[in-house]
């Protein structure tokens, strides 16, 4: 399927997969107006940058909006596109920039270590790397100890380790992943990937049984929460019995689905799910991608929340804060067990342990995940008053700073709306916000703005959107 069939870019100036990044912005200034030959000029040479990305890079790499933007600069919530336009940045680089921009005291430690070595590989030892496994393995929730980390280069490829360490653990190609699951773009990410809208290939190195997703507002079952006795959790036992050998390697889920649409399980959900994996000595690895380093606000890891330990985690995005590094966090025993000799080249390298480092030294010194608490809630709040309000919005859910807002068409059919999905965006743009898209329809706002927004932002993000609304339900 290509990325654009998905529906969610009909009759939109955005076009893409329904997931969340709409894809190739064919149309944007398809006529070649606008362009004013790179570089200077109306729109800082994006039309004419577009062209040039057109030609060399893949036509299903995504862009948002219908006149796509070049970011060229950042200082902690803010951004400025190529002709000097100024954003309130409300998506952090896909819920990455968790420390905001260019934050001084990081720019000094990549700076400082960049003048020292960048690059020197796994075999030989790397202070800040095992520093860094240190800082993790002691903030992280995973049980029982002993606990051991494993960098790599991004989410995916910790996704991939993640599954090579539970798969070869278990003796088992069986795993069991989320429907409206999103885990990155390999063939075994894809794999446990539950959504047509980023599942380029069918092959897969996995035997995978989808279990329902914790979806309230579009329940499986037609049931409402707390009536529905949490039935989607309960499911899993017969998901078990029915689809596997019983003995898989591992379940894998996100506390929070990201790419899904920030769909929000209950707070019993996943106390359930650990339950009934326990009951068959089945392992859990949680999938900390975005939702991990404080954003969800009630803890520092979004499964915490939930009152489970996983024995894994896999994290990339936050940890980094634009740097390329992932981790998988596990159980020794898991970890250790694969018996071939593996290594990473770039993996933990200098440079990306170094600036890690700074990066949680930072979230935990300013206490990030307390603000995304406290800033959260009233976003929240906000947000909510407005789906009372107008009919264009389905729900409003998430945690902390990770909202997400679902347009329906009414509130009555609670048909998914992507085209409203992709007017607010522009019109945000237009108004200097940015913010992300997804769920499996295309219709789902995403908030997940940098740890570092004040109240004030929060406030003009919700009287942005507001605006928004308004247009989008009288249009
Ligand atoms: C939950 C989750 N897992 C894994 C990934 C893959 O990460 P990356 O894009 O760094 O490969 C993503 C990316 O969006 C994600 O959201």
């Amino acid at each position: 399927m290509r990325a654009d069939e998905s529906g969610a870019g009909e009759d939109s100036a955005v076009r893409g997969p329904a997931a969340g990044l709409p894809g190739p912005a064919r149309d944007a200034s398809g006529d070649g107006e606008g362009g004013d030959g790179g570089g200077g000029g109306a729109n800082g040479g994006a039309a004419e940058l577009l062209e040039r990305h057109r030609a060399v890079m893949p036509n299903w790499l995504a862009l948002y909006y219908k006149d796509p933007i070049e970011l060229v600069r950042g200082e902690g919530a803010r951004v400025w596109d190529g002709a000097g336009k100024e954003y309130l940045d409300f998506f952090a680089g896909i819920v990455t920039t968790i420390s905001g921009h260019v934050v001084p005291k990081l720019v000094e430690a990549l700076t400082e270590q960049a003048n020292k070595i960048a690059h020197t590989s796994t075999v030989y030892l790397i202070r800040p790397m095992v520093e860094l496994a240190e800082r993790l393995t002691d903030l992280s929730p995973v049980e029982p100890s002993p606990v051991k980390a494993f960098f790599v280069g991004s989410g995916t490829e910790a996704i991939e380790a993640a599954l090579l360490f539970a798969t070869n653990w278990r003796r088992s190609n069986e795993i069991i992943a989320l429907r409206n699951s999103y885990h990155g773009r390999s063939f075994g990410a894809i794999g446990i990937t539950g959504n047509k809208g980023w599942s380029p290939s069918s092959f897969s190195p996995l035997n995978v049984s989808y279990a329902l997703s914790p979806y309230c507002y579009r329940c499986p079952f037609g049931l409402t929460y707390p009536d529905c006795g949490v039935a989607c959790a309960e499911d899993l036992r017969n998901v078990i019995e029915t689809t596997t050998t019983g003995e898989p390697a591992a379940m894998i889920a996100e506390p929070i689905q990201g790419v899904g649409g920030f769909v929000t399980p209950p707070p019993e959900y996943f106390g359930i799910v650990k339950s009934i994996l326990d009951e068959f000595g089945i392992p859990f690895i949680a999938d900390e991608v975005q939702t991990g380093f404080g954003r969800t606000g009630e803890a520092f890891w979004g499964i915490e929340s939930y009152g489970v330990h996983p024995d894994a985690i896999v994290c990339a995005k936050g940890l980094g804060n634009g740097m390329a590094i992932g981790a998988v966090v596990s159980r020794a025993d898991m970890m250790d067990s694969i018996k071939a000799n593996s290594i990473s080249t770039f993996g933990g390298n200098p440079l990306a342990s170094t600036y890690a480092l700074a990066n949680l030294d930072n979230i935990v010194e300013q206490r990030f995940q307390e603000r995304a608490y406290k800033i959260g809630n009233a976003l929240y709040r906000d947000l909510k008053d407005l789906e009372e309000r107008y009919d264009v919005v389905g729900e409003v859910r998430g945690k902390g700073l990770m909202i997400g807002v679902e347009l329906v068409t009414d509130g009555e059919s609670k048909a998914p709306s992507a085209a409203a999905a992709n007017q607010v965006m522009e019109i945000c743009k237009e108004r200097g916000l940015l913010i992300g898209r997804g769920g499996l329809y295309g219709n789902v706002l995403r908030l997940s703005p940098p740890l570092v927004i004040t109240e004030d932002d929060a406030a003009r993000a919700v009287e942005t959107l507001e605006f928004a609304f308004g247009e989008v339900q009288n249009a």
